[in-house]
């Protein structure tokens, strides 16, 4: 080793593990999606209790090659995400929770979608050096948003329900609640659910709020909803009529100007002592503690015209600027985040 007068390299080289873990991270994920694609796991749940299947069972109930099979299911237990036991390869818990489509906690739906379209990756020097993707998703939002929003609604309806523990909105007796972007509404359905005499006006894009029209009927909530499609930034809002505003996961997709603009309206839209929550997936301070946000803000900026990641100073600066008070940053389950904030009393 060459000394170069930096005492750990001087003698001990980095680990190559980094690397590896970047280079297999492709592989990774197509592993996971051909065994979602394949049935894998919902066929490994038709196994009789408290056993698998072996490749061989598993390759002729899907038709399938054996060797190719094994192969399969050998690299899924490599991702922790299914267990073998000697020859029978069976779901775990994890598999249970978050891989089978009617899973506790299912992102089967979302594993597909959630990185944009998958060939804005392979163009990505192309997008820093021009500075906007070949083909992105505002392009042609209903045809992202539709799978995205049905993909996400499990875990965002779980987030906005665990939100109440922090939040109380089910103390209001009959709140006005206005969800912007509202995708499959997941706030408004878990905030009407809490709130018998509550009422939500649900925006998103025309082709998208079919998604929010389906899912708040699914949990009988639609006729407490007032459903206006258009864009967020210049559909009509009624000034000081809401309780709570919801700005879940809009921001990140519309750069600084833009989220500073629905926040903005938010305040607009609320009536004093009412709260806007924003939810995101905040980069903090320090980029290395909270790889998932920064990673987060990497796949906006792959897919979309305006979108980078959202840091905690720029939230708390659009919300502070303002004029909002009381700020609290919740983490209503693992992995999700939001800012609540008040709107001073008169
Ligand atoms: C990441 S999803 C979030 C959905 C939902 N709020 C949630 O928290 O699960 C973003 C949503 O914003 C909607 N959206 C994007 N641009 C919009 C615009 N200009 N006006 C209204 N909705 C928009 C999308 O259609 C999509 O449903």
């Amino acid at each position: 080793m060459a000394h170069v007068g930096r005492p750990f390299t001087d003698y001990k080289p980095p680990a190559a593990a980094p690397v590896w873990a970047v280079i297999e991270g492709l592989g990774r994920y197509h592993v996971l999606l051909a065994a979602l694609e394949l049935g894998v796991f919902e066929s490994l749940n038709e196994a009789p209790a408290d056993s698998g299947m072996t490749a061989g069972e598993l390759a002729r109930r899907l038709g399938l090659p054996e060797l190719h099979t094994e192969s399969l299911l050998d690299s899924v237990v490599a991702l922790g995400l299914l267990d073998r036991v000697v020859d029978d390869f069976r779901l775990n818990d994890a598999a249970r929770r978050y891989l089978l489509v009617d899973g506790a906690a299912s992102m089967a739906g979302l594993i597909p979608v959630a990185p944009g379209p998958h060939e804005n990756w392979t163009r990505l020097a192309a997008t820093v050096r021009s500075g906007r993707p070949a083909t992105p998703i505002d392009d042609d939002p209903a045809a992202f948003y539709v799978p995205l929003v049905e993909g996400t609604f499990t875990t965002m309806w779980r987030c906005a329900g665990r939100a109440d523990f922090k939040m109380r909105y089910s103390a209001l007796d009959a709140p006005r609640i206005l969800d912007l972007g509202a995708g499959g509404a997941p706030w408004s359905i878990a905030m009407l659910e809490a709130c018998a005499g509550g009422r939500a006006t649900v925006n998103d894009l025309d082709g998208v709020i079919d998604v929010a029209r389906r899912k708040t009927a699914e949990h009988g909530v639609d006729d407490r909803c007032e459903f206006r499609p258009g864009d967020f930034h210049t559909i009509p809002l009624e000034e000081g009529a809401y309780d709570i505003v919801v700005l879940g996961h809009i921001c990140r997709t519309e750069g600084p100007d833009g989220a500073r603009h629905l926040v903005e309206r938010a305040y607009g839209a609320l009536r004093p002592e009412g709260r806007v929550v924003m939810a995101d997936y905040f980069v903090g301070p320090n980029h290395k503690t909270n790889p998932h946000a920064v990673l987060m803000g990497m796949t906006m900026m792959a897919s979309t015209v305006n979108g980078f990641g959202v840091t905690t100073a720029e939230a708390t600066g659009w919300l502070r600027d303002a004029g909002f008070e009381a700020l609290r940053l919740i983490e209503p389950i693992g992995f999700q985040f939001a800012y609540v904030a008040s709107k001073p009393r008169d």
